[in-house]
Order: C-alpha cells, then sequence, then structure tokens
C-alpha cells in the first residue's frame, strides 16, 4: 500500500471519539447520578408490589438494558426525564434471559429480591469479562445460609425456599471478601426475611449506603449500611418509595484526573466529598490543589509529581479509577507505582497507553511507570468501561490526534461525554462509522 494510499478517507468499522490533545479544559462539569447505584435501586422496585419512583437517573446504556430486563419479568418501567417509575407490582416471571443478563453485571442481584419476593428465582451467571472472572460465591453461599436451595446448571443459578413457607429465614452472614454485589444481594433478600440478618465483612462503598437508603424509604428496617457490619430485621412486605440517586463518585473522579491530565482548572459539581476522599487525597499528593465548597470542588494542578496508588475496598483508592489515575500518571514527573488489588485482569489499559509513549512496563498485577513529558496521539481502543475513560483522558493530554475505539463500553458509564467535555473547551468529536476519516486527521 503507498503512503498516499495510507492517507485516503477510510471508512470506520465503529463510531470512535477523535480527539485533538494538549487542549486546556475551562468552566463546570456537572456530575450525573451513580450507574452502580441506580441500577442496584432499579432491582430492588422487584422487593414491593407497590411502585417507586428513582430521580437523578443516569441516561446510560447500562440503565436501559437492565429496564428491559425488569420488563420481560413484568415490572413496569416508565421514564420522565431523569427520573424512573418502577412497579413491581406486575412481578410475574423469575427467570431474566441470558440475552439480556450477559450485558450487565448487576444483573445478577436480582437473585436476592426475586428469592426474597417469591421465593424462586433463575438468574443466569454474570460471567467474566476483561477485568476478571466475577465470580458470586459469596452471593450463593449467603443464599444457602438464608434457606434457599441454590443450584447451578448449565450457566444458570437456580434457587428456591422450600420450607418455611418460601421465606428466607435471616441468619448470620461473614462474607469472605467484602464484595459489593454481595452485600446488596444480601442486603435486600434480609430486607423480607424472616428474623435478623447481620452481615459482617460487608462492602463500604456508599452504593451500598445508597441502596439502604431507598430500601428503608420502602420501610425495611436496616442499620450499619456503609460500615463493616450491616442488621437487617425483616418485615413481611415493603412499600412504594420515592429517591433520589446519589451522585457518580467514578464520574466525578474520572473528571477531576482528566482536569488533572490536562493541567485545567475545572469546577465538578455534585461531589460528595467523602465518596472520594482517597482520590482527592492522591490529587493533592501528586500536586493539585482541591478546594471544596458545599457539594462543588475546584481542582486546580500544579506540577505533578508520581506516586505509589494501591487499589482497594472502601474507603480505599477505588478500582474503577486506577485506569483513568494512570493516563494522569503517565506524563507526571518521576516514577509511579500502580497496584491493582481487587481484579486479576484490570491493567488491559496498559498496552494502549503504550502506543501513545507511556513508559510502562507491568509485572503481575502491579504496573511500573516513568513518567514523560507528553503522550503522543494514536488509534487506540478501550478495552473495558474504565479503560476507555483512561483512553480519552490519555487523548486529551496528547499532543497531536487521538483517536478512541470502543465506545460501546465507554457509553455503559458515561453519558454523552464527549459533548460534556466539549462544553469545557475539549476538541473531542464522535465520528460515527458513515463519515470518512483520515488517519491523520
Ligand atoms: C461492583 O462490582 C461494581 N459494579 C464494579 O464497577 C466495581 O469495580 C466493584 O464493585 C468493586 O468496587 C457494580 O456495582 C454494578 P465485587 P461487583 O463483587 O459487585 C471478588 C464499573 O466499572 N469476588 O465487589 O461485581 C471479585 O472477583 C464496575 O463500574 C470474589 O472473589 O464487585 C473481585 O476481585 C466494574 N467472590 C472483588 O471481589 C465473590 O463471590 C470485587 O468484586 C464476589 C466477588
Amino acid at each position: 500500500m503507498t503512503l498516499a494510499a495510507l492517507n485516503s478517507p477510510i471508512a470506520l468499522t465503529e463510531p470512535q471519539l477523535s480527539i485533538i490533545g494538549q487542549q486546556r479544559l475551562e468552566g463546570e462539569l456537572h456530575v450525573n447520578g451513580a450507574k452502580n447505584s441506580a441500577l442496584v435501586l432499579m432491582a430492588a422496585s422487584v422487593l414491593s408490589n407497590e411502585p417507586i419512583c428513582l430521580h437523578n437517573m443516569p441516561d446510560l446504556t447500562d440503565i436501559g438494558t437492565m429496564a428491559k430486563i425488569l420488563v420481560s419479568l413484568g415490572v413496569g418501567f416508565r421514564l420522565q426525564g431523569a427520573s424512573a417509575l418502577l412497579n413491581g407490582g406486575g412481578l410475574i416471571r423469575h427467570n431474566p434471559s441470558y440475552e439480556l443478563t450477559r450485558k450487565l453485571r448487576a444483573s445478577f442481584f436480582l437473585i436476592g429480591p426475586l428469592l426474597a419476593r417469591h421465593g424462586v428465582a433463575q438468574v443466569p451467571l454474570p460471567g467474566g469479562c476483561r477485568i476478571g472472572s466475577r465470580p458470586v460465591r459469596e452471593h450463593n453461599k449467603s443464599l444457602r445460609a438464608m434457606g434457599a436451595k441454590v443450584t447451578i446448571e448449565n450457566g444458570v443459578v437456580s434457587a428456591v425456599v422450600e420450607g418455611n413457607h418460601g421465606r428466607l429465614q435471616g441468619c448470620a452472614i461473614h462474607l469472605d471478601c467484602p464484595s459489593v454485589g454481595a452485600t446488596e444481594t444480601v442486603m435486600m433478600a434480609a430486607t423480607l426475611a424472616e428474623g435478623d440478618t447481620v452481615i459482617r465483612n460487608a462492602a463500604q462503598e456508599p452504593e451500598v449506603a445508597d441502596l439502604a437508603g431507598l430500601l428503608q424509604g420502602m420501610g425495611a428496617r436496616i442499620r450499619g449500611a456503609g460500615s463493616s457490619t450491616i442488621h437487617i430485621s425483616g418485615v413481611r412486605e415493603l412499600h412504594g418509595a420515592d429517591y433520589e440517586v446519589v451522585p457518580d463518585r467514578v464520574e466525578a473522579g474520572t473528571f477531576l484526573i482528566a482536569a488533572a491530565a490536562t493541567r485545567s482548572r475545572l469546577h465538578i459539581h455534585p461531589v460528595i466529598p467523602h465518596h472520594l476522599g482517597a482520590v482527592l487525597a492522591k490529587l493533592e499528593e501528586v500536586g493539585c490543589n482541591i478546594r471544596q465548597h458545599g457539594q462543588g470542588i475546584t481542582i486546580t494542578p500544579g506540577a505533578l509529581q508520581g506516586c505509589e496508588l494501591c487499589t482497594k475496598p472502601f474507603p480505599g483508592f477505588p478500582t474503577d479509577l486506577q485506569a483513568p489515575f494512570m493516563a494522569l500518571l503517565a506524563t507526571a514527573e518521576g516514577d509511579s507505582v500502580v497496584t491493582e488489588n481487587i481484579f486479576e485482569n484490570r491493567l488491559q489499559h496498559v498496552p494502549e497507553l503504550q502506543r501513545m509513549g507511556a513508559q510502562i512496563h507491568t509485572h503481575g498485577n502491579v504496573a511500573f511507570l516513568k513518567g514523560v513529558a507528553r503522550l503522543s496521539g494514536a488509534p487506540v481502543t478501550g478495552t473495558d468501561l474504565r479503560a476507555s475513560a483512561a483512553m480519552v483522558i490519555a487523548g486529551l493530554a496528547a499532543d497531536g490526534v487521538t483517536q478512541v475505539a470502543g465506545l460501546d463500553h465507554l457509553d455503559r458509564g458515561y453519558t454523552r461525554l464527549e459533548e460534556r467535555l466539549q462544553a469545557v473547551g475539549a476538541r473531542i468529536s464522535r465520528i460515527s462509522s458513515a463519515q470518512p476519516t483520515l488517519l491523520a486527521a
């Protein structure tokens, strides 16, 4: 192929984001409702035969998929702007299809409320994904302890409560690991169980506390959510509720990291500071000034230094911001060491950053970086949701043009990201497959 042919317009096989980097950003970015809260709050609608209304819902593909799953079970669903009306009164099925559930890890959390409501559930195993095997041992083990017979056949987890008139039995549960999904699944199941349940070594992520807030609004008796020990006293039934989804701490963190990576002064709002404690501390450590005022944060980056970063369960540094933060460290002064302790395969973004000139080598779950003055734009692919966000951040900081593929991942967790970044000055656009594009635009 001649050089000239390389520069001829080519039709893209999939939509991509095209970014011209080295552009300072300026202004305010609004943070949407939390994806990882909204999804589990939607699942909780199954627990009641009365409608619940969720406000501040994010407009994401994952939300649409969860809505399809719930509607397939008979749950009523209506979206009015950023509010979702869900009615579990119509629940008639307990076996969501693999076709839908395979797209969404959170769909597996439905096994708890389905079992609690009607004593039966058949939910396909969520399967692994690029970041890890994503087991559900803790979820199944806990439901067995509560009196369910749980079997796994042909990739489907079948659970049924055979005794006790089909009602789960509260008990003491000690999770082997502070799994967010297992904590949420058990908490939902326990709200309608007979007697008391205590969950020890529970996940402390803010989304767990947000779910407890909705359940309490529905009449559940829960205390300790957000700590490592949660007590639930079962009730006979739950009523409807009106509830606002918490701001997305991962989206807020992504915006803060993008500001740091582009050396931009930005205002991010709304943010609940203690949801991002470890991230704010790390941004200050590498050289950013962080000013909190009410539910807003203004970040002013200085000369950035490398650091050591270890992901941990909340309140430690969140695994979901490890890839975005690594994109920042790629151009911070000096050495950095990033250790991914939560998922066994969440360094897939390293080869993509290397394509842009990042100096990184890995050993097991540890990445060793030597900061470079500047990344260079290149065609790259986001391999999962947060790796895609990392590639956008790297493109914003890089010299030249970066094309980011893998938008099906990105759109699962960030609503119209390019439009929102354009509004603060980024030179970024979404190129559809219909539009020819030049490799070196
Ligand atoms: C939730 O996933 C989030 N997803 C993830 O966000 C997030 O990364 C994760 O929590 C950790 O904070 C949703 O809430 C929908 P886990 P979840 O069970 O519940 C191991 C994103 O990008 N484990 O807390 O599936 C597991 O292998 C997504 O928004 C077991 O070993 O995560 C993993 O290493 C990605 N056995 C660790 O625990 C089990 O039975 C954390 O998993 C269950 C989990």
